[in-house]
């Protein structure tokens, strides 16, 4: 009898697989959230592995912390999803988990799923039905194909489930608000009374732009690289940019790097953590960013932000009018730089804070 009463009760084993900066980011308030209910093996692919694109943040967004790192690297795209699968099968044929979780669009989030399918494991993806109808994109590969694989789809936003109704996903489909928002509230306040970037960096609030560049459309495209490169340095403007890695390897390789030495106001610095991002974010007077995250976040510390890109997901932002889809044209950045401003209300449309939650009580629900 106890035999089988602790069989029905097994506690289910969730295994997560994160690699990349944001997903650390996304993983932490979930992890938190199914801590009491499930056990968790984190997976870390080891594609960001640069220190402050990966252990920085497991240094802050504690108790975030990874099982197994598998050390993929970097690699072309076939090579590191390649390597992420073999990887990946391993593990999850040794850890037999319930459920496996992936988390936004990169190469991690695509081997985690089709290593899952492979083996007839259940799915569930956060951050579901996000869409930029835009398939030279690696991103909107990789979603596309993890919805179509996934059992448990946690869709941030309405747009984001309109788009999988429209793709003949139906089957659970949950609206749950946005993770990275349960993030910011978990985060802000430590950001807060913790950081000091402000003060390391001699700004005042609202004085300087902050911008962030690594989208492969925008890096790898000299034309492209060296268009938003001449709008940061003629706008003017006090600017900070923290460099993706992938984005210095391209400012070097097309010669920015020197235009940028004799160009004081943009302010050249590495990529930091989370906490003195947020404050970055939080104090600046615009945000210039081709990142998805960041396009949230701005919206959610009510900056305006101009997007270096023709499209985006996160539509609301735009409709909302907080965001501003601006593309790589010089004179179409510094316009808006000058010109931009949102209006004085917001909606909330990322949930309450409580995605995690409510992707717990699903699983709870679903996996029992
Ligand atoms: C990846 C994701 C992208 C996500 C971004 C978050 C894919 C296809 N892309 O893009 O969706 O928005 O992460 O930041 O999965 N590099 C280092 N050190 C590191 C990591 C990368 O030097 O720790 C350099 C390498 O030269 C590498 C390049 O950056 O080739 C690109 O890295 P990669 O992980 O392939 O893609 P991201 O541009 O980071
Ligand atoms: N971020 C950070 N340090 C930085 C730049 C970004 O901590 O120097 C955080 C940011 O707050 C957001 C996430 O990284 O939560 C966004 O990641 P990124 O722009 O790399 O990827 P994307 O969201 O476009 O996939």
């Amino acid at each position: 009898m106890t035999s089988v009463l602790a069989m029905v009760n097994k506690v289910k084993k969730i295994v997560s697989v994160v690699g990349a900066r944001p997903q650390f980011i996304k993983a932490l308030p979930v992890s938190l959230a199914l801590k009491d209910s499930f056990k968790e093996v984190l997976i870390h692919t080891g594609q960001h592995y640069d220190k402050d694109m990966s252990q920085v943040f497991f240094d802050e967004l504690k108790p975030l912390s990874s099982h197994y790192n598998l050390g993929v690297g970097s690699a072309s795209h076939g090579c590191q999803t390649g390597q992420m699968l073999i990887r990946l099968e391993g593990v999850l044929l040794k850890e037999k988990p319930d459920l496996v979780l992936v988390y936004g669009d990169t190469n991690s989030t695509l081997a985690g799923a089709l290593a899952a399918v492979k083996l007839h494991l259940l799915i569930g993806h956060v951050e579901a039905g996000l869409r930029s109808f835009d398939k030279k994109m690696p991103e909107e590969v990789n979603r596309v194909l993890v919805d179509h694989m996934a059992d448990f789809l946690f869709c941030p936003t309405q747009a984001s489930v309109n788009n999988l109704l429209k793709e003949g996903i139906k089957e659970n489909v949950f609206q749950v608000g946005d993770v990275m928002y349960d993030s910011v509230l978990l985060f802000q306040k430590k950001a807060e009374s913790s950081s000091k970037i402000l003060k390391k960096l001699k700004l005042e609030p609202k004085e300087y732009l902050l911008c962030t560049i690594h989208r492969a459309s925008n890096t790898d495209i000299k034309e492209n690289l060296s268009s938003i490169i001449k709008a940061l340095i003629e706008s003017g403007e006090k600017t900070v940019f923290p460099v993706h890695p992938r984005t210095r390897k391209y400012l070097s390789e097309w010669g920015l790097d020197q235009l940028l030495k004799k160009a004081p106001k943009v302010r050249i610095i590495k990529p930091l953590g989370y906490l003195d991002f947020l404050q970055l974010e939080k104090n600046a007077r615009k945000i210039l960013t081709d990142s998805g995250g960041v396009q949230k976040e701005a919206y959610f510390f009510k900056v305006p932000c101009l997007t270096l890109r023709e499209t985006t997901e996160w539509i609301e932002t735009v409709e909302a009018g907080w965001n501003k889809l601006v593309g790589t044209k010089p004179e179409t950045i510094i316009q808006a730089i000058k010109e931009f401003f949102p209006p004085k209300r917001q909606k909330n449309l990322y949930g309450d804070g409580k995605s995690s939650e409510k992707i717990k009580e699903i699983l709870m629900k679903k996996l029992s």
